[in-house]
C-alpha cells in the first residue's frame, strides 16, 4: 500500500505509452483523456501541416486553433511522414515501444500505410490497436464520417427536435467526443485484460454505435410503441397520433416525468433566460404551493400523474406564469430548497465564468506560447488519487528530437539520417533539445 497521501502517488496510467495517430476530434478526445490520467501520449503528425485542426477555425493568426489546443493537452508531438521508408521505420520502432496505438483514419488508411493488425501484432504482441470508425462492419463500413453524420446515422437526429419540425443535431458532440469516450474505456479495459493474457487486442468503436448507445432510451421507446402511445410525450396530451418510429419529443424529459423549458424573467432580451422544469410526481404538492395553486393538490384533474397527462400544456403555462416573475437563478434557488429538480439554461459565457467550475478544474485557463491564455475544459472525470493537471498542447513536432532520442533511443547519427531523409520534415526546436548519448 502506498504511504503517500491522496493525489500524491503518481497518475492512474503512469507507465502506459500511447502511439497517438489520431486527428480531428474523436480520436484526440480519447487520447487526451488517457494523457490526463498519466499516459505518455506521443502524437504522430504529418510534417508541415500536422493535425488538420491546427489550422481550422483559427482565431489568432499563425497560432494553433482552439479546436486543436482544446483537444490535445498533455501530449507530445512528433512529425513523421508515414509514407516514407525512414518514417515507417520510426513508426515501427514506436509500435514496438508503445502499449497502445490509437487511430481514427478513414477505413483502410492504416492498412494502406502497411500497419495492418497482423503486422503490428507481429512487431509487438502486447500492443492494443484502438480505432474509431464511422460505421462497424456492414454496408457503410467504408464511409468517411463526421460528427453530424454520426448523429444522424446513430438515431440522435431522428429523435431530436420538435414533433412538427425537421430533425436536429445537438450541440453536444456525441458522435466525436462521445465515441472518443467509449474508445478510452475500451482501451483501459483491454489494458486490464492484457495484465491477465499478456496479449494485445483490437478495440473498435463505430460512431454510429456510440451515438446509438447514447440514444438507448429512444430504442426503448421504439419498442414501447408496439404496446400503445407514449403517454409521457407531450404529443399524447395534444391528441397527436403516434407513427411507426419514436418521434421527436421537443424538450420532453426522457425519463417518464413530464418536463419542459419555461421562460424566466428577462427572456424577451436574453436568449438563455429559461429553465428546464420537471413536474416530478413526488414533489407535485410542493410545486402547487410554490406556484400558488394549492387546490391542485387535491383536485381530481391535477392530483395524480395520469390525470395531469392530458393537461400538461395548461399546467406548464401556469408554472411559466410563475417562472417569468423570477430570474432563472431565483427559480432554481426557490425550487432547490424544496427538492424540486430544475435546470437553468446556462450559456457558454456563464459556464466560462462560473467560479465553482474553475475551482474543480473543469474549466481551466491554459497558457500557450503562440496564442497566449485561453480557456479549456479540463478533465471531467475526477480521481481522488490521480489528480489531473492540464498542460498545453504541443507545437507541431515540438518533441520530435526528444522522442527520437529519449524514447526510441536512436543515436545522434541515426537521428541525423532520419532528418536528412525528410521523414520528420522541418521540426521546430524543442525547449529541451538534448539528444541522448550513443
Ligand atoms: N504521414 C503521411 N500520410 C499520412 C499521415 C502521416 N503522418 N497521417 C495521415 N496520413 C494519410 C493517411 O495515410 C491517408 O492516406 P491515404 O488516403 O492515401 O491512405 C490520408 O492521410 C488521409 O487520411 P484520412 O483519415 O482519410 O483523412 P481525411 O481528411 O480524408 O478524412 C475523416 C477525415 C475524419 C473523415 C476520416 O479520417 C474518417 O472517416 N475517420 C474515421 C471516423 C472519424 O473519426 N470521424 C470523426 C473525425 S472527428
Amino acid at each position: 500500500m502506498s504511504k503517500k497521501p491522496w493525489g500524491e502517488d503518481g497518475k492512474a496510467l503512469d507507465g502506459v505509452k500511447i502511439l497517438d495517430f489520431t486527428h480531428v476530434q474523436s480520436g484526440p478526445t480519447c487520447t487526451q483523456l488517457l494523457a490526463w490520467f498519466g499516459a505518455d501520449v506521443i502524437k504522430v503528425e504529418r510534417p508541415g501541416t500536422g493535425d488538420i485542426t491546427r489550422g481550422q477555425l483559427q482565431d489568432v493568426p499563425g497560432a494553433d486553433s482552439l479546436y486543436f489546443t482544446m483537444l490535445n493537452h498533455n501530449k507530445r508531438s512528433i512529425t513523421l511522414d508515414s509514407k516514407s521508408k525512414q518514417g515507417m521505420a520510426v513508426l515501427e520502432r514506436l509500435v514496438k515501444s508503445c502499449d497502445v496505438l490509437v487511430e481514427n483514419f478513414a477505413p483502410g488508411a492504416l492498412d494502406r500505410m502497411g500497419l495492418t493488425w497482423e503486422h503490428i501484432h507481429a512487431l509487438n504482441p502486447r500492443m492494443i490497436v484502438a480505432s474509431v470508425k464511422g460505421f462497424g462492419p456492414g454496408p457503410y463500413e467504408d464511409c468517411k464520417v463526421y460528427e453530424n453524420v454520426a448523429q444522424c446515422a446513430g438515431g440522435s437526429a431522428s429523435t431530436t427536435g420538435f414533433h412538427d419540425g425537421i430533425p436536429l443535431v445537438t450541440g453536444a458532440q456525441i458522435g466525436d467526443s462521445g465515441t472518443g469516450l467509449h474508445l478510452a474505456l475500451g482501451i483501459v479495459s483491454a489494458l486490464y485484460q492484457r495484465n491477465r493474457t499478456g496479449r494485445g487486442q483490437r478495440v473498435l468503436c463505430a460512431m454510429q454505435d456510440g451515438v446509438l448507445n447514447l440514444c438507448r432510451v429512444k430504442l426503448r421507446d421504439q419498442q414501447r410503441l408496439a404496446h400503445g402511445p407514449l403517454k409521457e410525450y407531450t404529443q399524447y396530451g395534444q391528441g397527436i397520433p403516434f407513427g411507426e418510429a419514436t418521434p421527436r419529443a421537443g424538450n420532453d424529459s426522457g425519463g417518464g416525468q413530464p418536463g419542459v423549458i419555461l421562460k424566466c424573467k428577462g427572456w424577451e432580451t436574453d436568449p438563455n433566460a429559461y429553465i428546464y422544469f420537471i413536474t416530478q410526481a413526488p414533489v407535485w404538492e410542493k410545486i402547487c404551493d410554490l406556484i400558488g395553486e394549492p387546490e391542485w393538490k387535491t383536485h381530481p384533474d391535477f392530483a395524480k400523474p395520469p390525470a395531469r397527462l392530458p393537461r400538461l400544456k395548461q399546467i406548464f403555462e401556469r408554472i411559466e406564469q410563475w417562472t417569468m416573475t423570477l430570474s432563472k437563478f431565483d427559480v432554481m434557488n426557490a425550487c432547490n430548497e424544496l427538492d424540486i429538480p430544475v435546470g437553468p439554461i446556462l450559456s457558454m459565457k456563464e459556464l466560462a465564468e462560473e467560479p465553482s467550475l474553475r475551482q474543480t478544474g473543469t474549466v481551466v485557463e491554459v497558457d500557450h506560447p503562440t496564442r497566449g491564455k485561453y480557456l479549456s475544459v479540463g478533465n471531467p472525470i475526477k480521481l481522488s488519487d490521480s489528480v489531473t493537471e492540464v498542460a498545453r498542447s504541443p507545437l507541431l513536432g515540438e518533441h520530435t528530437d526528444e522522442i527520437l532520442s529519449k524514447v526510441l533511443k536512436f543515436t545522434p547519427r541515426q537521428i541525423a539520417e532520419i532528418k536528412a531523409s525528410g521523414a520528420t520534415g522541418e521540426a521546430p526546436k524543442a525547449p529541451e533539445n538534448a539528444i541522448a548519448a550513443e
